[in-house]
């Protein structure tokens, strides 16, 4: 896909980079912490097929936390609404995105939201397919026609890296089974989890997926309807309330736009009606979002006005 590079973009770019050396790569997944701290790029794309950029938007990140807004979509449409509520919440934690302490402290251990850990975990277990596999694929040709680029795969470095390491996750999900939660083994659930998280596009991809969001679910260059409009309200209304963890909040009030972080420092956003944006910064603030990516969303919002409240 053709993008035009944009001064305008590339002078915020260079002002939000400056906040990089404040934050620190993710190391806990240890491939993660090979990245460029300070590196930043962006990319937005607009519905009649324009695409503006700044930075090396070419580059290849993993989803990670971001994959979380595209399976959930997929298990709202697989299972319907009640089916998913019956077993993870809507409500933010306040609590960092790999906390435990929740699910303990509630009377049925019932993941409060998607977008942490547990919540995921809950979501990934109920993606359907005969097998690991075909679960897999299936999340992965839902990611192909909503960034538009059967391309996209993923990073088995990653994958690997994550699941060797993985002992939160191992914890959230054992205790999950132990509740009823999942019932299925927790290896693999894992394999498929940390797959999921290591699917790879770059910035473009990310803002393409931003806009079919941003656009109520609707591929704009073919009109076909990718997401139902009640889901990716939904999607967008998590991403509001929940997408920077126990940032949301300050982001909310900052930014005011629905947005995915990731700890390999991507963001997706949804202008609604206007337009998505990938965003890519893997140098990470003390709550696991990009901090040079923050930045250059509030500099963007405050610019141009897009906060929607
Ligand atoms: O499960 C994990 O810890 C990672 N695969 C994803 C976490 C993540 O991206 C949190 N976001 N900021």
């Amino acid at each position: 896909m053709f993008c035009k590079s944009n001064e305008e973009l590339d002078t915020l770019v260079n002002d939000a980079r400056k906040v990089a050396s404040l934050g620190k790569v993710a190391d806990y997944i240890p491939e993660l912490g090979k990245a460029n701290g300070n590196d930043l790029s962006i990319a937005i794309h607009y519905p009649d097929g324009n695409c503006i950029s700044a930075g090396d938007v070419e580059r290849k990140i993993t989803l990670q936390s971001v994959s979380k807004v595209i399976s959930l979509a997929l298990v709202l449409m697989d299972r319907g609404y009640q089916y998913v509520f019956d077993r993870v919440g809507m409500e933010p934690t306040g609590d960092p995105f790999n906390s435990i302490a929740r699910l303990e402290r509630a009377n049925v251990a019932k993941p409060l939201n998607p977008m942490i850990n547990a919540g995921a975990l809950v979501v990934t277990h109920m993606i359907k397919g005969n097998n690991v596999e075909e679960r897999f694929q299936r999340l992965l040709n839902f990611i192909h026609d909503i960034a538009d680029n059967r391309k996209i795969g993923y990073s088995t470095n990653v994958a690997q890296s994550e699941f060797e390491t993985a002992y939160l996750n191992r914890s959230l999900g054992y205790f999950l089974k132990q509740h009823g939660l999942i019932n299925e083994d927790i290896e693999q659930l894992l394999g498929l989890y940390t797959r999921q998280c290591a699917i790879e596009m770059n910035c473009l991809d990310l803002a393409r997926i931003g806009l079919v969001l941003a656009m109520d679910g609707v591929d704009p260059s073919s009109g076909k309807v990718i997401i139902p409009v009640d889901v990716a309200r939904i999607c967008k209304t998590f991403m509001v309330t929940c997408g920077m963890y126990d940032a949301s909040g300050e982001f909310a009030i900052k930014i005011g736009i629905p947005a995915k972080s990731g700890v390999s420092g991507g963001i997706m956003g949804a202008v609604p009606g206007k337009f998505g944006i990938g965003i890519f910064g893997p140098a990470l603030d003390e709550k696991g979002n990009s901090i040079a990516g923050i930045k250059l969303l509030e500099l963007l919002s405050k610019k141009y006005r897009l906060s929607m409240f």
